[in-house]
């Protein structure tokens, strides 16, 4: 095949694809953060982060801060931080009790492996049990039966769109990238894993076991895995409109993103082990954590530089092309299924084809 001239470049595939512009647009940009991000339930943070009566937690949601608090050192309530609690700290402890009788609580539950969960639709019609429909049901044994415990926080400003983070959880073509996912992960049972999607444009992707010990220095994980689940087995929970939850055997992490613009987003990293855990447990299940997903770890800055890549040729102003999302393989995990699905569930919300934002869906 000869090489693509400018003309092949922009012009329109069969397939399926989406437009870049989705990507890149700020008034697409803008309109997500009204139509999605005011209106869905966000994963903020985890309960083992503020355990005493006056913790709390902040984020941004929809550009609006927001702040979690223990009320009482048992219930957590959300509220808009229109005090004076500084938002570019995100934790720390209040020592008044003024915020219940000055501000209305926002939407707040916690769920699903002890995360808060907070919405600024003041109305919402689903509780966050019913917005997740059944995306944690393969790992709500392990993540439920026994107390969780952050033991790892990091985050990440990178120049690319939120939903490019999204992707890179959600599509698994892009693992060639990682040696070390060649190395310890590239079995039959990984290429029988099925992406299976949920309502409200949820995924996952099932597991298979891993065999770490194939990596030249690292053991095996089976011990330390989380419990009621086989031995060291992966599972990734994909959630609209960009939450990831990664089970890896012996450690679990939350991705939260933050759109920031159209080209920039805060991604927050958390790690999990068990309360339980002695002192020698959670060292080792650091040790797993970071080695595939800390700073100097194998995998995730390989993502991060994935992303922020993808961010450079896709940033604002930037000429509009497709891009495919054609693979079709029963649903395996190299098929774009959870793509699609993400992709036209972005679409309702927005009311805008993703395949040309021009178009009303
Ligand atoms: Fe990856």
């Amino acid at each position: 095949m000869p090489p693509r001239n400018h003309k092949d470049w922009i012009k329109k595939p069969k397939i399926e694809y989406v437009n870049s512009l989705i990507y890149s647009d700020r008034s697409l940009y803008e309109q997500e953060q009204k139509d999605i991000f005011s209106k869905v339930w966000v994963p903020m943070c985890h309960i083992s982060e503020m355990r005493n009566k006056g913790d709390y937690r902040t984020t941004r949601i929809a550009d609006k801060r927001v702040i979690a608090i223990n009320m009482d050192g048992e219930h957590v309530q959300a509220y808009y931080n229109t005090n004076d609690i500084d938002y570019r700290t995100p934790a720390g402890t209040i020592t008044y009790d003024g915020w219940a009788t000055t501000e209305e609580p926002l939407h707040c539950e916690v769920k699903h492996g002890g995360m808060v969960w907070v919405t600024l639709d003041p109305n919402p019609t689903q509780s966050v049990e019913e917005w997740t429909c059944g995306a944690f049901d393969c790992i709500a044994d392990a993540i439920d039966t026994e107390e969780l415990e952050v033991f790892h926080y990091h985050k990440a400003i990178i120049d690319t769109n939120y939903k490019l983070w999204h992707d890179t959880n959600s599509e698994f073509y892009h693992d060639f990238m990682h040696y070390f996912n060649r190395v310890s992960g590239f079995n039959d049972e990984y290429f029988a894993r099925k992406n299976i999607p949920f309502d409200n444009g949820h995924v996952n992707v099932s597991s298979f076991t891993v065999n770490y010990e194939e990596y030249d220095g690292f053991e095996d994980r089976g011990e330390l895995s989380f419990p009621n689940l086989p031995p060291n087995q992966w599972y990734m929970v994909d959630l609209f409109p960009g939450y990831n939850f990664n089970l890896r055997g012996s450690a679990y992490r939350s991705d939260s993103v933050t759109p920031l613009g159209p080209n920039k987003v805060l991604i927050e990293f958390r790690g999990y082990g068990l309360r339980r855990d002695t002192e020698e447990e959670r060292h080792t299940r650091i040790k797993h954590h970071n080695s595939i997903w800390g700073p100097f770890g194998r995998n995730l800055h390989e993502d991060l530089i994935g992303v922020a890549g993808q961010g450079t040729t896709m940033r604002e102003g930037t000429e509009p092309r497709n891009i495919l999302h054609g693979r079709h393989e029963n649903s395996t995990i190299h098929d774009e299924v959870g793509m699609r699905h993400y992709y036209a569930e972005w679409s309702k919300w927005m009311q805008v084809d993703a395949s040309n934002p021009a178009l009303a869906a």
